[in-house]
């Protein structure tokens, strides 16, 4: 019997919440378009919503509007999970896919995951196996969650797998697959060159630094933001440090600092292409973001890290990151080095080389026509 093309189509549906998704699901999205064998359902779990922390994301990033959005907006964590499992759960029973695409570690991840996984739908964790070891991040429980449930782990680096293997994950799972949001940098950095806001703020190539300052550990404590902020103003003074200001970041001065702005060069969020095109032509970069570490890597800029560990050690053993924390002498000690010209170098890692979706895709493809033949 002849089979119909279209009517044997695999369902795939892909979540995305909360900004550092974005840019994972957008080559998914793109190589699953591009294979009739797929039939594909965007849901956007609404935890990001504001036009600076979403919208603008899905227009750089040429992604197609959301079939669903499921306005879950902000909350404790319980509260975002929790929305999150009973808003998903009418959508896949209703469309009934084959298999749920999460990615990274936000909570709208794990929350997609565990609501798949108990209709027995099969989970795809992409960006699977890394692991801080630091349990008080919120990040670091929804990834071993997420990685618990998951059918497919697709990993990023090294270090994913060993995780995953000592955490008795059997071996046929695990896809070492390469970096899908290295993917997304790739195909856009031409354009994000050209969007750089570097006239718009004074700036001049390799004449600043960039700073991203987010972290409950880091923005939720007056303590530890003032003694950052006193360190960041000093260095500001000889590398002017723009500080796009993430709204968890921009409430917390509000309340903790009683609106105390610190004295560098604040701005709004900005967007994927212009964040993308100021990160290239950094002299340094300081963030306690996990993609923002991998990023520097591949374009070979500094980058310090003010937090005590990372889930993505490659971009230390390979690449320009190092761990900081967030000891004002250390910072200060590091960004020296930098500014006087021993600054970190490295190379590219393994398979952060623009067809990681294509790789993660061509697994699924295989596995779920295998299934159904
Ligand atoms: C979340 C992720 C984190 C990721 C970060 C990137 C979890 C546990 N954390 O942290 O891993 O690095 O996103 O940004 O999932 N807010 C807005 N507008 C928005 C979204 C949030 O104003 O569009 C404000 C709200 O006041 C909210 C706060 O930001 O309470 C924090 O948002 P939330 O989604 O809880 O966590 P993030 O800190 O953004």
């Amino acid at each position: 019997m002849s089979r119909d093309p279209v009517a044997n189509r695999i369902r795939v549906l892909v979540v995305a919440g909360a900004r550092p998704n974005f840019m994972k699901v957008a080559p998914l999205l793109r190589e699953l378009r591009a294979r009739p064998r797929f039939e594909t359902l965007l849901v956007h779990t609404g935890q990001h919503y504001d036009a600076a922390m979403s919208d603008g994301f899905f227009r750089d990033l040429g992604i197609p509007a959301p079939d669903v959005n499921l306005s879950v907006g902000s909350g404790s964590h319980a509260v975002q999970t929790s929305e999150v499992l009973r808003r998903i759960e009418p959508v896949l029973l209703d469309w009934r896919p084959a298999v749920v695409v999460v990615v990274g570690d936000v909570n709208s991840t794990l929350a997609a995951a565990l609501a798949a996984v108990k209709l027995e739908i099969p989970v795809a964790h992409v960006e699977a196996g890394l692991r801080s070891f630091d349990r008080s991040m919120p990040e670091e429980i929804n990834r071993l969650l997420t990685d618990a449930i998951s059918h497919w782990l697709f990993t990023s680096e090294p270090s994913g797998a060993e995780n995953l293997r000592r955490e008795g994950v059997c071996a046929e799972r695990i896809h070492f697959v390469g970096n899908v949001m290295i993917d997304t940098l790739r195909a856009h950095l031409p354009r994000a060159r050209e969007a750089a806001p570097l006239a718009r703020l004074g700036l001049e190539p390799r004449g600043y630094a960039v700073l991203t300052l987010h972290r409950p550990s880091n923005v939720d404590d007056p303590e530890r933001l003032v003694g950052l902020f006193a360190v960041l103003e000093e260095i500001h003074r000889e590398l002017p440090i723009v500080f796009p200001v993430h709204p968890r970041t921009r409430a917390s001065i509000e309340q903790r600092l009683g609106g105390r702005v610190p004295r560098l060069g604040l701005t709004d969020p900005l967007g994927y292409l212009e964040f993308l095109g100021l990160l290239a032509d950094a002299r340094l970069v300081l963030t306690d973001s996990g993609g923002i570490q991998e990023e520097t890597t591949v374009l070979g800029v500094p980058c310090l890290t003010l937090r005590n560990s990372t889930e993505r050690p490659v971009t230390v053993s390979e690449g320009t990151n190092r761990l900081v924390g967030g000891e004002p002498e250390v910072i200060r000690a590091e960004a020296r080095k930098v500014l006087d010209g021993d600054a970190p170098h490295g190379r590219v890692p393994d398979k952060w080389d623009g067809a990681a979706a294509h790789r993660i895709v061509d697994v699924l493809e295989r596995d779920l026509s295998r299934e159904r033949a």
